[in-house]
Parts: C-alpha cells; structure tokens; sequence
C-alpha cells in the first residue's frame, strides 16, 4: 500500500527511532511492502520507516533502473534493519541529494566514500556489506533518518542548496534520495 510520506517540518522525522525487537512477522512483512510500494510510485532511491510515520530502525534502498537517478542501478535492492555503519577510511566526497520528505529540493551534501554496514533482513538473518560512493551515499542518507537527521542539516554551503528545476535547468540530476 502507497503510504504518505512525511514532509520536513513533521516533528516525526526528527526521533531517534527505535530497534526492531522481533523479526519474520506480518507485521514487519506488511511494513516493508508499504514503503517498497511507496519509494516506486515515487521512484525514490531509498526511504527509511520514519518517512511513513513509523518508528522503527527499518530502511530500504535500491531497486533497480531509476528515471530520477541513473546511478541507482549501481546499488543493490535492499531491506535493513538495526544498521550499524562503519567507515572505512576519512575520505568524503560532495554530492547533490534530494529526499522525498523534502521535495522539490537538492542540497550539496558530504558523505564518507567508503563504508561499512551491518545489519538484519526481515527474517532476522545477519549480514553486512562494503559500500563506496552512490550505495555509500544512500546508506549514510537513509540511515541518517533513523538518528532524525534529514540531508538539509547537513549542507555546510547554502549556496548549494535550492530548487531542482533551478539548480538543474536542463533536467539532468545527479543525486540520491
Ligand atoms: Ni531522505
């Protein structure tokens, strides 16, 4: 089911949402197919449990060929849950992202190049994986959401924070959700 999703300004989006205690259930099942069913009507590159109003540490990304994002492709369909990230190196690199709490929008934000992360499917199977840049970007903006972080309260450079069709004239985007 297409669920709304919350924009920037809903005190939702700002907790620091809780761990998901029991996996393999209806209800996690249930959640999971919501938000995949939302981020495809709105060809996000990812969304995270708190978007939809939901409290838990549950974030999905990827997916496959995206319009809005050419790079998507490159990143792997993903549920995670409880994520624990890890970078592997001090490196960071700038990158236009946009997120469907804030539509309209796309900010130049820093993100590490290179990371860790580890966490559990909905059947509570473990598992962990290297990402470098566009998966480690979505990695870091999604979990982000977990902590009640939403990409604007990370742009250092304001002059690099604006309206898509502005920033971006001629259409071509390169950015992430
Ligand atoms: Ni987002």
């Amino acid at each position: 089911m297409i669920r709304e999703v919350l924009r920037m300004g809903d005190p939702r989006l700002l907790r620091r949402a809780a761990p998901v205690e029991v996996f393999a259930t209806r209800e996690l099942a249930a959640l999971i197919q919501d938000m995949r069913d939302t981020m495809a009507h709105l060809n996000g590159a990812g969304l995270a449990a708190p978007q939809i109003g939901v409290d838990l540490r549950v974030v999905i990304f990827g997916g496959g060929a995206n319009p809005r994002y050419p790079d998507a492709s490159s990143v792997p369909d993903t549920v995670l849950i409880n994520p624990v990230l890890t970078p592997l190196s001090d490196d960071e690199e700038g990158g236009w992202e946009g997120c469907l709490s804030v539509p309209g929008l796309r900010g130049w934000v820093s993100r590490w190049t290179d990371l860790h992360y580890a966490g559990f499917d909905e059947q509570g199977q473990a598992f962990a994986r290297r990402a470098t840049g566009f998966h480690a970007r979505v990695v870091q903006h999604e979990c982000d959401h977990l902590d009640g972080v939403l990409y604007p309260m990370r742009v250092r450079d304001f002059s690099r924070f604006g309206y898509t069709e502005v920033l971006f004239p001629d259409g071509v985007v390169v950015a992430d959700d």
